[in-house]
């Protein structure tokens, strides 16, 4: 039997954001979020799906602590809505919105689940936007005050604290592709805004250690392994162009105190290069306790035209776990074999319920298996990586795609809004049990194993 078993001390988790699971809007004094505003605007998501409603988590989130206790999770990562505790982003704390989370936390721990906190999982507040969001370095104050808040609310309580989920996709996504909320398609204040995410993070970690708090402080950055698509010179340079725009541009700072150079100069030459203030670069460069790995595919990539640094490629997205691997290996070697955490896997998938009540996801089990068996071979070769947060507890507003994608291993109802434990949850909750994955118990083989019996009973009915 071969066994992926995992170290002691290795930790177990589920992860979700607040706007895709609370729903209640605006109830108990929220404020507007970019996202709330957003959602409301016909055409920008999918079946013009909005998040007013979503899991409805913000009313049942005991159900779903009791679930995660029945799966034996061990930490849950969420973020906190930053309009449910100050509606403008900044002056008179909302107590309700505070008395929920501190309510939550207490559930969790009374189950033994470790609370882990991202502080942004992109909903800003729609008055900051108002005036630039984070193209604007002046909002950076208020997110340092916003987290002040939060850390003397919860202090002793939270585990691990997550300053942002995925820089890079609030700032190109927002402010240079027009995808997200403030859906704007300036590359400049793109830029300006990712330099100003990543020094509100410096600036809270500084706070963070002068606070002297226990627990540990990381920031979680969607990475991937890129690829060329063929051996030419033409799509080695793209890839390598690729990995500074999206993994390179987020990590340099942060552990090296300085951007990759062929994308700055790319910047300046089109003069849309960020401001940069004497000291940020040191700021940026505090040092974290350890870095969330968001990881979903890896970025096969082709040389199209040489006219922008941006489109100046394809990307195919596939499954692909050995980028996994190869990822993790690459930040052992290069960022200071950093304590790692997976902050984010999965996949969705178009989960059917059947007629009585189930799900069997046997592709989600299939990709949770093999990511996984990476994970513990980049342990086993010497990564630090200290635990691993599925992504997601449960189906939830998939941001553009609002309820299309599911990627939870809890299904939800929509209309009903109740909640059924997919095949992958009770596969989790075994791997969670085994510290990892006994490899003649994984469901996907028994299952393999069940149907060539079905075929030899059928065969010898001949
Ligand atoms: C990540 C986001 C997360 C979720 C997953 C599928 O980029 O951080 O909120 O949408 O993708």
């Amino acid at each position: 039997m071969k066994k992926y078993i995992f170290p002691n001390d290795f930790i177990w988790g589920v992860a979700t954001s607040a706007y895709q699971i609370e729903g209640a809007w605006n109830e108990d004094g929220k404020g507007e979020s970019i996202w709330d505003k957003f959602v409301h605007q016909k055409g920008n998501i999918e079946n013009n799906d909005t998040g007013d409603v979503a899991c409805d988590h913000y009313h049942r989130y005991k159900e779903d602590v009791q679930i995660m206790k029945k799966l034996e999770i061990q930490a849950y990562r969420f973020s906190i809505s930053w309009t449910r505790i100050f509606p403008k982003g900044f002056g008179e704390p909302n107590k309700k919105g505070l008395e929920f989370y501190k309510n939550l936390i207490n559930c969790l721990l009374e189950s033994k689940i470790r609370p882990v906190v991202t502080l942004y999982h992109w909903d800003l507040p729609q008055a900051l936007q108002e005036i630039g969001g984070w193209s604007n370095r002046k909002i950076i104050k208020h997110f340092e005050n916003f987290a002040k808040f939060m850390f003397e609310e919860l202090e002793d309580k939270v585990y691990m604290w997550i300053t942002h989920n995925e820089p890079s996709l609030v700032a190109y996504c927002g402010y240079a592709f027009g995808e997200h909320p403030p859906a704007l398609k300036d590359p400049k204040k793109a830029m300006q805004a990712a330099h100003n995410l990543l020094l509100s993070h410096g600036k809270v970690v500084q706070l963070f250690k002068d606070m002297k708090l226990k627990g540990k402080i990381g920031i979680s950055l969607n990475l991937s392994t890129i690829y060329p698509k063929r051996r030419f010179r033409k799509d080695l340079i793209a890839a390598k162009r690729q990995d500074e725009f999206k993994n390179r541009w987020f990590l340099d700072p942060l552990f090296k105190g300085f951007y990759p150079s062929m994308l700055f100069k790319f910047l300046k030459k089109k003069n849309i290069e960020p401001n940069i203030e004497k000291g940020d670069l040191e700021t940026i460069k505090t040092p974290i306790d350890f870095l969330g790995i968001n990881y979903y595919s890896r970025d096969i990539v082709k040389a199209i035209d040489d006219s922008t640094f941006v489109e100046y490629m394809g990307i195919e997205h596939k499954k692909y776990p050995q980028g996994l691997y190869d990822l993790l290996i690459r930040i052992k070697r290069d960022y200071e074999n950093i304590p790692i955490y997976i902050t984010e896997n999965g996949i969705h998938l178009k989960d059917k319920l059947t007629k009585d009540n189930k799900v069997h996801d046997i592709k989600r089990i299939e990709y949770l298996e093999e990511h996984i068996k990476k994970a513990w071979e980049a342990i086993r070769d010497g990564v630090k990586l200290k635990g691993y947060f599925l992504w997601s507890l449960i189906d939830n507003f998939e941001w553009t795609y609002g309820y299309s994608r599911r990627f939870g291993i809890v299904y939800v109802d929509f209309k009903t809004l109740k909640r059924i434990l997919k095949d992958s949850a009770y596969f989790y909750r075994d791997v969670i049990r085994n510290n990892g994955i006994l490899e003649n118990v994984s469901l996907k083989e028994k299952q393999l194993n069940e149907l060539k019996q079905k075929i030899a009973r059928r065969f010898n009915s001949f």
